[in-house]
């Protein structure tokens, strides 16, 4: 089982009995069926306090949320997260939030509560990311939405102001 500094013994037990159950992919479909049973079945005594399409957040500490994989497609955003994360050079890393532990379907990310004002400045600052990301072989995803419209549940403000991804679990690597 995999180590961790903040999660407690029963924590992690409950998430790898977690983690078992969605890869032998035996759950509802259905999201608020699935998700209903995730919750009992972890039993964390943290505060829920995002419910992603593929990952449950919990309000872990002061500075740091819980991402557990609800679905197959969450073990491998989960997953690209840590790898995009370890992989990005240094002066872009400060764009994702970091991720201070992981294991088996589970990650511990900083957590970042300011929300991006959705403004033509913003929505260009963030266009001009993406392709810094891009120039180091880092494709951008999920960051605007269908309409144009920045997503303000993928990216944060840091306390000083600057850009931060939280949902990189779509980033992926240029071939
Ligand atoms: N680092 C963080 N700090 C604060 N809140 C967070 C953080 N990471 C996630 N959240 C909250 O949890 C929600 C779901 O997380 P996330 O976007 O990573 O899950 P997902 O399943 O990949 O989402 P999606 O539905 O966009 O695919 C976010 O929209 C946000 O409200
Ligand atoms: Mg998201």
């Amino acid at each position: 089982m995999a180590r961790s500094r903040i999660l407690r013994r029963r924590d992690r037990k409950s998430i790898a009995q977690w983690i078992k159950k969605v890869k032998k992919n035996r759950l509802p479909k259905d999201k608020s069926e699935r998700l209903k049973i995730m919750k009992h079945k972890l039993a964390l005594p943290y505060e829920v306090m995002g419910e992603g399409s593929k990952r449950l957040v919990y309000d872990l500490t002061k500075k740091s949320v819980l991402k557990v994989a609800i679905n197959e497609k969450g073990l491998r955003d989960n997953k690209r997260e840590i790898k995009i994360y370890r992989s990005a050079p240094r002066n872009l890393k400060k764009h994702l939030a970091k991720i201070r532990e992981n294991g088996a379907g589970w990650l511990i990310m900083d957590k970042i509560n300011q929300i991006v004002p959705d403004t033509k400045k913003n929505k260009q600052k963030l266009k001009k990311l993406e392709k810094r990301f891009k120039k180091r072989g880092i494709i951008t995803d999920d960051l605007f939405s269908r309409s144009k419209k920045l997503k303000g549940s993928n990216t944060r403000l840091n306390k000083k102001g600057g850009m931060v991804v939280i949902d990189y679990g779509n980033f992926k690597r240029k071939k």
